[in-house]
């Protein structure tokens, strides 16, 4: 890791272990100019030709008549708004005479070693060995608005994160109508471009395409990142598979509106933006005043996709996620919204809690149902006082019989929500975020808690830490299952209207931060209904997030394909639940519904007491596998091998440890195809010298490993491939554990 200043050459030179990231400033006027972003450099004569400033239009002080064909290609560091640049801009800010002219230039620079916090916002992290910092001070001597960007190397990791923070050094009031957190100027190549897209119960799927003239965007105006579109954009050379190539991976630190842009111009070159999305945003910055913006990291990678998932992996699990139970095996857990929804008794509960117990199940979760008169999901939200009829004799009782079989305890909250029905609405009909004389849009007959508000927080926080105070709880499901519209808040001034949404991201966030620090152990697991705020905003709060409301096996092989391109398999939540599937009628095998989950944070979502003999004593099966391989899964460093949704047949990964002496292989055939050979599959992330004994880890009999009878070298495995044999049937698993011998 190393930030240097070249001050004869005004070149910045940052470094990570494997990457380069270089930035110049130019001509009379200070212009910060994009260099390069690649693979790691160590000299840099030359450097400063890549600006193109020798070539026409050259710059403005040589050439002014063309100033404009200079801005219009000139690599910028951070887009200007207005005056040539005719690319995508980085920050709008309004004067109150209505312009909205923006350019930045350079005025001076700090390195430091650590990284600042971002007030009110979660970021990565790191201690002063580990983590340096470059702030660039810019200003626009018109509007005389400061912007300090901010990149951050880290020792360990080949990511970098960037932000930028705006200050009003004018005397008047300033409008901010956009503000991007991070602009890459790259050298215009042959890009694909990656995304993740999806649904409800069909979240984070890959989606790749070539990049074409013009803008492709993907972005979230739902006040969440949500289900259909995730704040990540990639690039990747048309050679790059998972283990070679190179590829861009943006990310953004952030849990609301989004957008993730690239744009490729008439030269070729292409822009990449990343920020709070300019739609339903507009900030007024008084006199001395600042915003932070929130972070994006940016990873470069010339080992394919692999390289890039596991540095984000490494990244998030040493440098982004804060919880205790970071790097502990979480407990296997049961949660009885599958099994009942809204139509259970404590007397049920205890019920599934028992012969969970007896089958090795650690923790009962409460969802959905405990508290006010929801007796469905059209009322209570806002009311948390424990529902006596369901609850008898309350949650400490609860919370004292489910410890009594020896579990851990857990309940469902939903703290962003109001019911229209419920008391909190009668009190307070202004705490919902709605449009006065406008019928504000219901979804799941709900409306969203204005909690930009201060006593709407407060009051909220208030009735959560009564219930968690009163029972002994371990974990906490924080879900949230609507989007927000009808923007509108009772307590914001006509001119901060837009300032709704972000406002609303960090009351959520300083939410979060005040649970956390009433109560330090707890585990707390986001949720969206189902995925539709996972993103690295949230794990900075919690460790695991619920990946989708989706538990059929096969539906969750892309999912979370697609959410482990981007996250450590220790932060997805995957359950076991019942078949048929109550999302898509499927029934596949239980030691298939088991393997699927174990890859994941592990659990049950099931009735229990229902299931047939056989598939409890399966569970013991699961359950033991699961102590017998979560340091490696949780721990380990991740190789997608292959794609179901590539290939249409089977969906292969694995997890090796960090020596690489041990390695445990995910495999599912989908549907089975007669009359074929086995199959051959390349694995990656071994030793090439060293020899491994292939064992099949049974989830479906008591022994616990059947020997193939195989040593085979690294170097076959890797080069060559594995021999998988076809299984019977459809829908069927197969775990292998490799161990050195
Ligand atoms: C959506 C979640 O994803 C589910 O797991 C469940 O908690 C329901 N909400 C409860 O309303």
């Amino acid at each position: 890791m190393s930030i240097q200043y070249f001050e004869k050459e005004n070149i910045f030179l940052l470094n990570t272990p494997k990457t380069s990231y270089i930035i110049g400033i130019f001509d009379e006027e200070q212009f910060l100019g994009h260099l390069y972003y690649g693979k790691r450099i160590t000299n840099i004569e030359g450097i400063h030709s890549l600006a193109r400033t020798m070539e026409p239009p050259f710059v403005p002080s040589k050439n002014d008549r063309d100033r404009s064909s200079f801005f219009d290609a000139f690599p910028f560091e951070y887009s200007s708004h207005g005056v040539g640049d005719f690319r995508e801009s980085s920050l709008k800010m309004r004067t109150k005479d209505g312009h909205t002219a923006t350019s930045l230039v350079y005025v001076s620079h700090v390195i430091l070693r650590g990284k600042r916090k971002l007030e009110g916002l979660p970021a990565t992290f790191g201690q002063e060995d580990e983590v340096e910092t470059l702030e660039i001070i810019c200003v626009d001597p018109v509007t005389n608005v400061r912007a300090i960007l901010s990149y951050s190397v880290f020792s360990d990791c080949d990511a970098i994160a960037r932000s930028v923070r705006v200050v009003n050094d004018s005397n008047q009031p300033l409008y901010m109508e956009r503000v991007m957190s991070a602009c890459f100027d790259l050298e215009g190549r042959d890009f694909d471009v990656l995304t993740l897209h999806g649904s409800w119960a069909r979240e984070r799927h890959m989606e790749r395409k070539p990049l074409g003239h013009g803008i492709f965007g993907v972005a979230s105006l739902r006040g969440e990142s949500s289900h259909q579109e995730h704040p990540f954009i990639g690039l990747l050379s048309k050679n790059a598979d998972q283990t070679s190539g190179e590829v861009y991976g943006f990310h953004f630190v952030y849990s609301g509106n989004f957008l993730a842009q690239a744009q490729r111009n008439q030269f070729g070159q292409v822009r990449v933006l990343m920020g709070i999305h300019p739609e339903e945003f507009c900030w007024k910055l008084e006199p001395g005043e600042s915003f932070q913006a929130p972070e994006v990291i940016s990873v470069y990678s010339d080992q394919g996709l692999g390289g890039m998932t596991r540095t984000l992996h490494d990244l998030y699990r040493e440098h982004l996620i804060r919880s205790p139970w970071l790097h502990k095996k979480r407990p296997i857990l049961i949660n009885n919204w599958e099994a009942t929804y809204f139509d259970f008794t404590s007397e049920k509960i205890v019920d599934i809690a028992k012969e969970s117990a007896r089958l090795g199940i650690e923790m009962l979760v409460l969802d959905d149902g405990w508290f006010g008169n929801r007796f469905d999901d059209n009322r209570a939200l806002g009311d948390w006082q424990v529902n006596e009829e369901k609850i008898t004799g309350g949650m400490g009782k609860l919370s004292d019989e489910i410890h009594a079989q020896g579990m851990k305890f857990g309940l469902w909250f939903e703290p962003e929500m109001i019911s229209p029905e419920s008391k909190l609405f009668k009190e307070h009909p202004d705490w919902a975020i709605q449009v006065p004389d406008r019928r504000p849009c219901r979804a799941r007959n709900q409306l969203v808690l204005d909690i930009s508000r201060k006593e709407v927080r407060d009051h909220i926080l208030s009735q959560v830490f009564a219930v968690l105070h009163a029972a002994k709880i371990e974990y906490v499901k924080w879900d949230m299952n609507r989007p927000l519209s009808d923007l509108g808040s009772a307590a914001l001034s006509s001119d901060r209207q837009g300032e709704l949404m972000h406002r609303y991201v960090l009351g959520m966030y300083e939410m979060q931060e005040r649970l956390l620090q009433e109560f330090p152990e707890l585990l707390l697991e986001n949720c969206s209904g189902g995925g539709g705020r996972f993103d690295p905003g949230m794990l900075y709060f919690s460790p695991q997030i619920w990946c989708s409301d989706d538990t059929d096996a096969i539906e969750r092989l892309s999912i979370q394909e697609g959410t482990a391109l981007l996250y450590p398999l220790s932060c997805m939540g995957a359950h076991v639940s019942v078949c048929p599937n109550h999302t898509v009628g499927r029934s596949t095998p239980f030691a298939t519904r088991g393997m699927v989950a174990l890859a994941g944070t592990f659990g049950y979502e099931l009735d229990i007491t229902k299931l047939s003999e056989e598939d409890k004593t399966a569970v013991q099966w699961q359950t033991r596998t699961y102590h017998a391989f979560n340091d490696l899964v949780r721990e380990g460093k991740y190789y997608r091998v292959q794609s179901y949704a590539e290939n249409h047949d089977h969906d292969c990964f694995m997890v090796t440890n960090a020596k690489a002496d041990k390695a445990l292989v995910f495999f599912t055939q989908v549907l089975a195809t007669p009359n074929m050979r086995s199959r051959c599959i390349r694995l990656q992330g071994l030793k090439e010298e060293a020899n491994y004994r292939i064992q099949i880890v049974n989830l479906d009999k008591e022994e616990q490993f059947t020997d193939t009878g195989k040593v085979v070298s690294g170097g076959i495995l890797m080069n060559a491939g594995m021999i998988v044999e076809r299984p019977w049937g459809d829908f069927q698993a197969r775990l292998y554990y490799l161990e050195e011998i």
